[in-house]
């Protein structure tokens, strides 16, 4: 294969984990390639957009603020892409730009590797319905997870991801304190929510009190890597699930999707948390 170019769009993007992780993907599938960060400002991204689509790229990578905004610029969307209306991986083939997200099945991917191998009817708690939600809610349904509650301040937010429902899916949208009260139900709880996304934010959505003792408590924040919601999950003894591995195996979906060849993740998860930390 020639060399790959790949790189990342966003605003802010200065501190991103994805050119180291994406290089060790290259040197793991024996590819030569280049993986750059691209911070755009908001007042010129069309016109950068538009020389980025011409440079002669293979794919690229979509953060905040722009996972909706690039939409117009593609000639297709996968199905699913198209579904939770955000875009985080493009790539160029047969002379199209084509769109996906690999944020909802990625965080899949790495949820399933702490779950039992049939884990479709466990009872899966997700707290918040914002934008990454909606991958992770549309992710599960497909996997064909069938009981999948959302909890979220807003309800007419939680409403909306009903749209992303499989015809088997039961769903029950909940406030804050009715999740609390019946948490002892759910098997799988995933926090997606900005709540104790820094480091002197010590506030926790729900209270897991009373929580079942095998249950998987996951929270896709990944700074702090150990959140008061996974330190109050692992005094529960719940098995607990780090939101950083949601960033290698997007990735890895990402990266199998412009190279077509399948990334072992071994260390890498190691290696990464190494640099979270
Ligand atoms: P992201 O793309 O990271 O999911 P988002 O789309 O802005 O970001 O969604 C943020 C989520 O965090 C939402 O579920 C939001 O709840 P609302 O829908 O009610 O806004 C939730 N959230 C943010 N701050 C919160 C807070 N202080 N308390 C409870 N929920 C909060």
């Amino acid at each position: 294969m020639k060399t790959l170019k790949l790189g990342l769009i966003g605003h802010p993007v200065k501190h991103s984990l994805s050119p180291w992780i994406h290089h060790q993907f290259m040197k793991q599938a024996g590819i030569e390639g280049e993986y750059h960060l691209y911070s755009i400002e908001p007042e010129v991204f069309e016109d950068k957009i538009s020389k980025l689509l011409e440079s002669g790229i293979n794919g690229f990578n979509i953060t905040v603020p722009y996972k909706q905004r690039i939409i117009p610029f593609l000639d297709e969307l996968d199905p699913d892409a198209e579904k939770i209306g955000a875009v985080n991986t493009a790539v160029y083939k047969d002379g199209k730009w084509i769109g996906y997200n690999t944020d909802g099945a990625g965080y899949v991917r790495a949820l399933k590797q702490v779950l039992p191998a049939d884990s479709s009817t466990q009872r899966v708690l997700m707290l918040g319905a914002g934008g990454a939600a909606r991958g992770i809610y549309r992710a599960l349904v497909t996997e064909g997870f069938s009981y999948v509650d959302i909890a979220n301040r807003t309800r007419e937010k939680a409403e909306q991801l009903l749209q992303l429902q499989e015809p088997e899916t039961v769903t029950e949208i909940l406030t804050f304190a009715e999740a609390e009260e019946q948490i002892k139900k759910y098997d799988i709880i995933i926090h997606t929510t900005s709540v104790g996304m820094s480091p002197a934010d010590n506030e926790q959505i729900v209270s897991l009190s009373g929580l079942k003792p095998n249950a998987v408590v996951s929270d896709i924040v990944y700074k702090p890597i150990e959140t008061k919601l996974l330190r109050s999950a692992k005094e529960q003894e719940a098995t607990i699930h780090h939101g950083h591995s949601m960033l290698l195996y997007q990735a890895q979906y990402a990266f199998e999707i412009w190279s077509g060849k399948q990334i072992i993740i071994g260390d890498l998860l190691d290696r990464l948390e190494q640099k979270v930390t």
